[in-house]
């Protein structure tokens, strides 16, 4: 079962040390960079993943309700962002990401939220058929270059408050 910690100084070097795939670095910022613009980004959360002893991923998420964050017109203060997702190459395919996706789903009830929200690049190996298979669809907006999706807790498929598009 993946354990999902807060991060804490002595995690910094251990978390920094992990990657993905080479095919897979233009999908997600390293963690190093996570971590250093994590100091600019209001509401944001990181929790290291771990097996045991084990540090397998990081996983970051922003509450878009925070009072300081700077919402565009189109953005949603009921939701939480999943800003970074990554397991490493070494620990994909045994459900850590899935497991990732749930606890974010969780953190999103803990803070009263009903929406969850993430961005992808548009490539054929991204994890947009990951998260298609977690319930979540595209919204049609484009966020900084990436295709943003979406999925509404209170709908068990995921489909609610949003206007989505199909593919
Ligand atoms: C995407 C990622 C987080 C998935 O984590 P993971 O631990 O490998 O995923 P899981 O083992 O929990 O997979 C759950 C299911 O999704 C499927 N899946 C995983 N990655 C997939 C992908 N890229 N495309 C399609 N399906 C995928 C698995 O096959 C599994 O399917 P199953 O239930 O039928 O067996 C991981 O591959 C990763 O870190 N990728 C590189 C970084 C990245 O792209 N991050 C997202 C940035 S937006």
């Amino acid at each position: 079962m993946t354990e999902f910690r807060p991060l804490t100084a002595q995690d910094v070097i251990p978390l920094i040390g992990l990657s993905v795939a080479k095919h897979q670095q233009e999908f997600v910022a390293s963690n190093a960079v996570t971590l250093a613009q994590s100091l600019f980004e209001p509401g944001n959360e990181i929790y290291g993943m771990w097996v045991k002893n084990t540090p397998l991923g990081l996983i970051a998420i922003i509450d878009m309700g925070h009072p300081n964050q700077a919402l565009e017109p189109d953005d949603d203060p009921n939701g939480l962002l999943i800003w970074r997702l990554m397991v490493s190459k070494d620990h994909q395919g045994k459900g850590h990401g899935r497991d990732a996706m749930r606890f974010a789903e969780k953190r999103c009830r803990e803070l009263g939220h009903g929406n969850l929200l993430l961005s992808a690049i548009d490539h054929k190996d991204s994890a947009i058929a990951f998260y298609e298979q977690q319930g979540y669809r595209k919204t049609g907006r484009i966020v900084d270059g990436e295709v943003e999706m979406a999925k509404a807790l209170n709908n068990p498929h995921g489909e609610a408050t949003f206007s989505l598009i199909d593919d």
